[in-house]
Order: C-alpha cells, then sequence, then structure tokens
C-alpha cells in the first residue's frame, strides 16, 4: 500500500501538466493539493498555494466568458474545460488549458474537484499566428477579387455595347468568360459609310495573362483610325486613312505581336469585312475556328478555311475569302470553348452537335439562337461547366430586307 502511494506520489510529481484538487466543503473551495508540475508552470510554490482559491492566478486579460463557465461549472458540481490567460508568479502570462473535475464520496456528494492546468501558450500563439496570417490570405484574397471584378468589368466594356443599326442585317453575340477575366475578345462596328468590320479572337490559354492580350488587341481592332489596325494611311500623306484588307491586318497583327517566348502567347482570329450593300463578307481566319454558315432553305455547313495562328510563325499570309450572303441566311463566328467544352466521359461538345443545334434554332430569333446554342454545350459540360472562355458572334442577312 505504501509503495503504491510513493508511486502514486512519483507519478503526480514527473507529470509535466499541473494537478489541483480543491475541497468544496471549505469556504471559498480552497486549494488542499498541487503537485510540481503546478509549481513548474506557475512559479508558486506549492506551500504559497495550498488554502487559496485558484483565481489568484487570473489577471486583467483573463478571459470573462471562460471565468463565467468555471463559476457555473463549480456552483453546479459539472467538469468543465476551459483555455484562459493566466499569470505566473513573476507576472507574466500563459495560456492554461484547464479541466476541472468534480470528485464524489460514497454517497455521491460531491466533495472536491480535480483540476488539471497545461501550459498551452506555444500551441496557442502558433493558432493565433495562423489566424492572422488567415486573415491576412483572406484580405489579400478579398482585394485580389475585387481587382478581378474591376479590370473584368474593364474587359466586358470593351465588347459591343450597341451593335451597329444596319438596314436589312441583323447581328447577335454572346461572351462567356471561364473565369473572372477571358482571352477571347470580339467586336462589330462600323467602319466606313458601307462596310462593317467583325472579328471574334482567342488568346491562347484563359484568365489573366490572356485577358492582357485580349484587351490589348480590343483597342489595336477599333474604329479609331489614328490608333487601329483597321485602317492604313493614305499615301497622300494627308492625315487620312483608309480601311485595311482582312489580309493586311492579320499580317499587321502578326508583325506586332511575334511570338514571345517568355510569354509563349498567340491568338486566332478571324476577321471579317461586311459590305452592307452587297451583303459580302471578306474574310480572313487566323488559326480559327471555322465558322458556321446556315444559308436559308440548306442545311448549316463549316466553313473550312484554315490559316496559321498570329504570333506563331514571322510569315504569315492569310488567304482572304469571300462569302457572299442572301436574304435569310446566318454565319455564326465562334471560339473553340463551345466544340470542346467536354462532357464527363471527356467527349466533346463537337463540330457535328453544334451544326445540329444551329439546324435545330434557325427559326429563333439570331440572339435567341445563340443563347439555345450556350445553354445546350453548358448542359452538355455540366456539372463542371465549360473549361475555357466561350464566345460567339453572329450575322444574318434579314429575309423581308428590313
Ligand atoms: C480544482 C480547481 C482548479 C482551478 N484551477 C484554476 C486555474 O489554474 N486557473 C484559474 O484561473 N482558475 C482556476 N480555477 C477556477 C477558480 O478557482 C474559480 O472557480 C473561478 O475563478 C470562478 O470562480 P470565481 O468567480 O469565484 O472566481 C480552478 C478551480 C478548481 C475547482
Amino acid at each position: 500500500m505504501k509503495a503504491q502511494l510513493e508511486l502514486r506520489d512519483r507519478a503526480l510529481a514527473a507529470t509535466a501538466e499541473g494537478v489541483t484538487i480543491s475541497d468544496v466543503r471549505l469556504p471559498d473551495n480552497p486549494i488542499i493539493y498541487a503537485n510540481a508540475g503546478f509549481e513548474r508552470i506557475t512559479g508558486y510554490s506549492i506551500e504559497e498555494v495550498l488554502g487559496r482559491n485558484c483565481r489568484f492566478l487570473q489577471g486583467p486579460d483573463t478571459d470573462r466568458d471562460a471565468l463565467d463557465r468555471l463559476r457555473s461549472a463549480v456552483r453546479q458540481k459539472h467538469a468543465c474545460m476551459v483555455q484562459l490567460l493566466n499569470y505566473r508568479k513573476d507576472g507574466t502570462s500563459f495560456w492554461n488549458r484547464l479541466s476541472i473535475t468534480p470528485l464524489r464520496d460514497a454517497s455521491g456528494n460531491v466533495t472536491h474537484f480535480i483540476g488539471v492546468q497545461s501550459d498551452v501558450t506555444e500551441q496557442k500563439l502558433t493558432e493565433q499566428a495562423l489566424q492572422a496570417a488567415n486573415r491576412k490570405l483572406e484580405a489579400a484574397g478579398e482585394l485580389m477579387k475585387r481587382d478581378l471584378a474591376a479590370a473584368a468589368a474593364v474587359q466586358r466594356a470593351l465588347l459591343p455595347q450597341v451593335l451597329p443599326r444596319i438596314h436589312g442585317v441583323n447581328m447577335a453575340w454572346a461572351f462567356r468568360p471561364c473565369e473572372e477575366l477571358a482571352g477571347d475578345t470580339l467586336n462589330v462596328f462600323v467602319l466606313d459609310d458601307h462596310r462593317v468590320a467583325l472579328y471574334i479572337l482567342d488568346v491562347s490559354g484563359h484568365g489573366v495573362a490572356s485577358s492582357l492580350l485580349s484587351v490589348t488587341l480590343s483597342h489595336l481592332l477599333s474604329a479609331t483610325p489614328e490608333r487601329s489596325v483597321l485602317y492604313q494611311p493614305s499615301r497622300d500623306g494627308a492625315g487620312s486613312f483608309s480601311v485595311a484588307s482582312p489580309a493586311q491586318v492579320a499580317a499587321q497583327l502578326n508583325k506586332q505581336f511575334p511570338f514571345e517566348p517568355r510569354t509563349a502567347q498567340y491568338f486566332t482570329m478571324f476577321y471579317g469585312i461586311l459590305d452592307t450593300g452587297t451583303h459580302e463578307i471578306r474574310y480572313v481566319s487566323a488559326g480559327h475556328v471555322d465558322p458556321v454558315y446556315v444559308p436559308a432553305g440548306a442545311p448549316p455547313q463549316i466553313l473550312g478555311v484554315g490559316g496559321l495562328p498570329i504570333g506563331l510563325f514571322p510569315r504569315l499570309t492569310c488567304e482572304e475569302q469571300v462569302l457572299k450572303m442572301g436574304p435569310g441566311d446566318r454565319l455564326y463566328l465562334l471560339t473553340d470553348g463551345v466544340i470542346e467544352a467536354e462532357n464527363d466521359a471527356e467527349q466533346e461538345f463537337g463540330v457535328e452537335r453544334l451544326r445540329e443545334e444551329l439546324e435545330r434554332n434557325r427559326c429563333l430569333p439570331l440572339a435567341d439562337s445563340l443563347t439555345a446554342v450556350v445553354a445546350c454545350a453548358e448542359r452538355w459540360c455540366s456539372p463542371s461547366g465549360f473549361a475555357d472562355d466561350v464566345s460567339l458572334l453572329a450575322v444574318e442577312i434579314c429575309s423581308t430586307g428590313g
């Protein structure tokens, strides 16, 4: 028996935790036992603490909620576990993970509480540092989100705000970036009294890096002759400009955006000039996805035009094509995000499905036919959604001439 008691005393003295016993039957529930661990943690000697309530460890920054919980646990004779700031004898603070448990006598009455004190300061400081780092990270994330949203608004502002009103011609577009910012862009605007420019382009990749180039290109492909590659200064030197041909535009862009190994960016583009009188579209495709032509009363056709992307090779010669559109005909320009949308089985939406969908929707108003195609491709790649930007631009020659 004596050996057992000695063993218990040695075990209690050796443990790193503080162990205290208080007697609830005495006034103010004083400590009647404290081990060496308690001395080590608090700096108070056992003699100094015996006969005192343990609240002497508390100080100005001790959490009031934790104290409330301790008070009510002692009053109701329940077990309780709290973490609270305590103060050592030398005045320094430490985080105490304290558990108190009631002890009952043979008749079930609570006579004592046993308290176990652990110094968890290091853990708490690490936790606090982690929380501070998380708060910083969250703030940085918020800032980045706001920046991206602002940049996305800038990018959206470069899309057609109002489509040009051209007698006998309908136009519509759809734009669905897969992230906040897109590598795709498109636009339609009047070049002169009988010509309208339309383009759709897709910078390799997507997201911020691609959007930087796509925004630059939107500025260059503009209706402001002084800063646009769509016009050329007239030879007479009188400061006037003439409309550049689609092939000249592609060649000029290829010169201005040579392949840069550090960014490895290039882009594909469809650029066309629609003659609003003859309804001819003269166009080039620089490695861009083939457009789909939906002639009135005939099945949709893929216009295989080929060509090389811009910025991959130093020399680029794009062959111009001419499409003569008739009443009721539609032309759909798109980026690869639509046809490369993959379902769960990694099957692409593909050109065939696109053609079928355009055939099915040929009676819908032009803008609605675009909405229907995007919705159909989206259903195809649901639930994962589009993995690339999706853009479409469509032109229709009105069958009634108005
Ligand atoms: C066995 C036991 C050990 C305790 N150990 C501590 C302790 O290490 N630190 C502390 O701040 N409070 C400790 N307390 C809590 C206080 O003694 C007291 O219950 C608490 O301050 C709430 O009561 P009060 O409002 O009367 O002060 C302990 C309580 C018991 C019963």
